[in-house]
Order: structure tokens, then sequence, then C-alpha cells
């Protein structure tokens, strides 16, 4: 049985793709900093901070997916939470690239989770790809930190995959819970101009984008893990809300007032690109979700489960 080790697989997409991957027979172990006594799989602790780890968790495994870091929208951008954004992704890398290199018997890949925060902001119809520069500002500035910590895995001798991580769109958690809130009180607030690119993905299609980086074996590099047809912030907040609460009223959240209640964090929704999904496609990756509508609808028809 081939087995996978997922790095911060307690989270929002680590629970998804950990069901997915045991449904298509890998053994799946977690990594995390609080293992729970009745956890779901086999979960082995770490401490990022101090550079420990339970070397049983490596023993014989197959694959490496690294999903741990500290929530990026949770708190606001003080200096101390943005060195831990950054710091629990760079040094979790460093950590498992420590114990990689120590090891007689590799594994067979090395895949992890970047962010398409990396391209900063652009509202205009270009379409962006994954050779585009970095863009300017917190986020991609953490995002260039990642994912240098991410390539220096290929030291390992290991295949490297990088998903830069659109919008995950799941009802358990991330950003669509958050934008459901206020259309139980019958408003659905876009924000600023509404114009803000939203490179969204179905959770369902990112875990299918991570067992396909796990299964295809000349896949390396960086790929954009977002939907064909991204949407603009206002059509977002308009299709959500015709699929979850038809009887909202679509008004506009001014940027000003974003900024001044989340300051630089509102940075984290107002501001956005249209990164183009075609260089997985050309790989080979198959969309089951490409538009946005039948993803939200799929979300609502499983709400308990996705
Ligand atoms: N969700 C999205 O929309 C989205 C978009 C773009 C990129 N991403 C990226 O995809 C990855 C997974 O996202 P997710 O939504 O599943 O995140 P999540 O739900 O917050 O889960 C991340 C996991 O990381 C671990 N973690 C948290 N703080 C940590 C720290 N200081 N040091 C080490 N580990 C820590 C936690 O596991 P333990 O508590 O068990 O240790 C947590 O379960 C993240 O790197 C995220 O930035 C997500």
């Amino acid at each position: 049985m081939r087995s996978v080790l997922i790095a911060g697989g307690t989270g929002l997409i680590g629970t998804r793709l950990s069901k997915l991957l045991s449904e298509q027979g890998f053994e799946v172990r977690q990594l995390s900093r609080d293992p729970r006594p009745d956890a779901l799989y086999p979960t082995y602790a770490w401490d990022v901070d101090q550079g420990t780890i339970d070397a049983k968790a490596l023993e014989n495994v197959d694959y490496i997916i690294n999903l741990a870091g500290a929530g990026v929208a949770d708190k606001p951008w003080t200096q101390v939470r943005k060195r831990l954004i950054i710091e629990s992704r760079v040094k979790s890398n460093q950590l498992l690239k420590r114990q990689i290199l120590a090891m007689p018997e590799k594994p067979k890949a090395f895949i992890s989770s970047a962010a398409v925060g990396y391209y900063g902001d652009n509202p205009s119809d270009q379409w962006v790809n994954e050779d585009v520069a970095p863009g300017k500002g917190f986020l991609p500035e953490s995002c260039i930190a990642w994912e240098a910590s991410i390539r220096s895995l290929s030291e390992t001798g290991l295949r490297v995959v990088g998903l830069r991580v659109g919008i995950v769109l799941s009802t358990k958690g991330g950003a669509l819970p958050k934008l459901l809130e206020p259309m139980k009180f019958g408003t659905a607030p876009y924000f600023g101009t509404g114009r803000t690119w939203y490179p969204w993905i179905h959770i369902d299609d990112l875990c299918r984008m991570f067992l396909f980086a796990i299964q295809d074996e000349g896949m390396q590099g960086f790929f954009n893990a977002v939907a064909p047809h991204p949407v603009r912030n206002r059509e977002l907040i308009r299709t959500t809300s015709q699929v979850f609460a038809p009887r909202a009223i679509n008004i506009p959240a001014p940027a000003i007032a974003l900024r001044m209640i989340l300051g630089e964090l509102a940075d984290a929704i107002l501001t956005g690109v249209r990164a183009s999904s075609g260089k997985i496609q050309q790989e080979g990756f198959d969309f089951q979700y490409p538009q946005l509508e039948a993803a939200l609808q799929d979300l609502k028809a499983n709400i308990k489960a996705k």
C-alpha cells in the first residue's frame, strides 16, 4: 500500500484530502503540533519552532504533502503575525528537508501548497500564468520566501511540486462561510469596486489535483491551482447569494471602510489576479467544477460533507 504523510493535514484542505487519499487506497498519516488521541489517521507530533519531529512519521513513506502554516486571513497582520505566517511555512519545509536528507530510503515526491497571493494585485483582464513575476506587498513577499523553501526541497533529490492555491470553496471553512455570514441577515456585500479577481477552486478539484500531482511522475515545479473560470468579486458575491440566499441584497462594502477595520489584512480580500489554470490543464488535469455556479450548487447539496 502506498503511503502519504500530510503535514498540516488536520486543517480544511488536509481533512478533505486525507479522506480522498484513503478512499483511493493510500495509507494516510498526518503531522500535527497537537496530535489528538481520537484522530482518524495515525498522527505524529512535530514542533516546527523547536525543529523536532517524530521520526516514525516518515518511516517508509512514499509521498510527503506539506499544508502546514498559520492562517493568513485569521488575525490582523501585526509584525509578530506576519513573521509567524512566513516562518510556519518556511521552517516546516526546512524541517522536512533535514529529515528527508537523513533518510536512507527516500520518498518519491514532495508536494506543497503555495498560494496565488504570489502574484499580488492586477484588476485588468490579463491572464496570469506561472511565468509572471511576483507582485508587491506582504502576500507576494511571504509567498516568495515560502516558494524558495519549497524549491530547496529539490536538493533532496525528490520530485517537487508546488500548487499555487486560489480561494478554496468549501462550506467547512475558508472564505465561503465568511461570505455567507451577512447573507443570513439579508445582505450580500461585495468589496470595494467589486472588480478584484477571485481565482477560486472547489475543494474537491484541489484535492484531486494533489492526487494528480502524486500520480503524474513527470510533474514538477509550480502550478496555479485555480478553476478555469475565475470571477470578479462582485460576480462571486452575486452568484453565491443566488445559490445560497436568493433574497439577499448586493451592496458595496467600501474599500476604505474595510481598510479601517482590517488594516493591511484587507489586502487578503481586496487584491487578486485573473490566474490561469492552463498549465495544469496542459499537464492533463480535468476539472470536475470549472464553473462557479455548478461548484456552489454542489457545495450546497453536500453541505455536511464538503
Ligand atoms: N484555504 C484556502 O483558501 C487557501 C488558499 C491559498 C493557499 N492555502 C494554503 O494551503 C495550506 C492549507 O490551507 P488550509 O485552508 O487547509 O489551512 P488550515 O485549515 O489553517 O490548516 C493548516 C494546518 O497547519 C497547521 N498549522 C497552523 N499553524 C501552524 C504553525 N504556526 N506551525 C505549524 N503548523 C501550523 C495546523 O495543523 P495542527 O494544528 O494540527 O498543527 C492546521 O491544521 C496553507 O498553507 C494555506 O496557506 C489555502
